[in-house]
């Protein structure tokens, strides 16, 4: 049986990982996955997390099983961390279950879908993350792309993604990312945020909110506005979130999904059906990550450390965006990349082709993605003129 199969290619994004580490080269940068590292090159565990789990090892009794939904305090966490006073939570009209990270929470949102229809074609923005078509495919659904960034301008083409949107049928799901658009950066104003939703009502499609950068962005309380817009104006909504990159706990695979219905009924029928979707899939997720998640948040002092920490690598982020412009102004690489310091999150587009990709990485050993996205946060002072002064003899050929 096994003799039929044919070999997949590795991975766009986790392969570059594996290519990296194999490479010899002693000036080499990694600028491929979204993983945060600070100006020595590193992605420590942050200190609440570290204090979290030392209150963990100490007070855990039990490890016997948690249920489908996962940790019930951390699932009401997460709810108030993305939705704040909003509502929903008092009309009991959100439910959250935990996920292992925000892949297992797209994979449950994708098998939840297609218990509601099958036939549901999920639209994803031109271009989006790497992994989103293959989850969705991997459950059966079809999946296109609507108009989003503009290689020409390097910003949004909204009207177009208006126009598109606005010929999605009722029983397709739209697919946004709450912020730090992953790979572009370009993110929804709240205006546009507004327009999606008023689209969204008149066609009647679900949207389907992609948010795994919550904090990295401008901060969480604006991140998430684009999500408690929507959930104030639709009667239906589905998060997809992540702990990956706003706690650090990339390995710990800690993720959310929640649901809001129209009424809380319906609300507790649909998170039944997810229950039962996660125990065919998984049984329930992992413990540790979600554990140290609901000790940070429900501890004022951790929270507060835990915000710390995390305004800290935002701030880090956006001001190399700013020193990545200067920097590639300085060593003269052709073009002009002022939209870099317009964008959010951990990535931009260089918009440079495949040949020029390929020759950073062959010839100067620095990792981007084929898309062109680079990961803004492994960029730092010992190799940014190496980046820029590379980038500089690939682009001037
Ligand atoms: C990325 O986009 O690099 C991250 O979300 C990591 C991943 O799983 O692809």
């Amino acid at each position: 049986m096994f003799n039929k199969l044919q070999p997949v290619p590795t991975d766009p994004i986790l392969g570059l990982v594996a290519e990296y580490k194999a490479d010899t080269n002693p000036n080499k940068v990694d600028l491929s996955v979204g993983v945060y590292k600070n100006e020595q090159g590193q992605t420590p565990v942050l200190k609440a997390v570290k204090k979290a789990e030392e209150f963990i090892l100490k007070h855990e009794d039990s490890k016997a099983y948690l249920g489908m939904a996962g940790d019930v305090a951390y699932n009401e966490l997460m709810t108030k961390l993305i939705f704040g006073d909003h509502k929903v939570i008092a009309d009991n009209r959100v439910k959250t279950a935990q996920t292992p990270g925000g892949t297992g929470s797209l994979r449950v949102a994708a098998e939840f879908i297609a218990r509601c229809n099958a036939e549901a074609t999920i639209w994803v923005t031109n271009p989006t993350w790497a992994n989103h078509l293959s989850i969705f495919n991997a459950a059966g659904l079809k999946t296109a792309e609507f108009p989003y960034f503009d290689f020409e301008t390097m910003g949004l083409k909204f009207e177009e993604t208006k126009a598109a949107l606005s010929k999605v049928p009722a029983g397709d799901v739209v697919l946004f990312h709450a912020c730090c658009h992953n790979p572009s950066g370009m993110d929804l104003n709240i205006e546009q945020w507004q327009a999606v939703a008023d689209i969204a009502k008149q066609q009647g499609f679900t949207v389907l909110i992609d948010a795994a950068y919550l904090g990295f962005g401008e901060g969480i309380e604006q991140d998430a506005a684009g999500i408690r817009l929507l959930a104030d104006q639709l009667d239906e909504l589905l998060i997809c979130s992540s702990c990956s990159k706003n706690f650090g706990l990339y390995r710990d695979r800690v993720g959310a999904f929640s649901v809001i219905a129209e009424s809380a009924e319906r609300t507790d029928v649909s998170y039944s059906v997810a229950l039962n979707v996660i125990r065919a899939i998984y049984s329930m997720p992992p413990a540790h990550g979600a554990a140290v998640v609901a000790t940070i948040l429900s501890d004022e002092a951790l929270t507060k450390l835990w915000l710390e920490e995390l305004d800290e690598k935002r701030g880090r982020i956006n001001e190399l965006r700013t020193v990545i412009v200067d920097k590639f102004k300085e060593k003269n690489v052709p073009g002009d990349y002022a939209f870099i310091a317009e964008q959010h999150g951990m990535f931009s587009f260089l918009g440079i082709d495949k040949e020029a990709i390929n020759e950073l990485k062959t010839e100067y050993g620095i990792y981007i993605v084929g898309s062109s996205r680079v990961n803004i946060a492994g960029v730092n002072a010992s190799n940014a003129d190496y980046i820029a002064e590379s980038l500089a003899k690939v682009l001037s050929k």
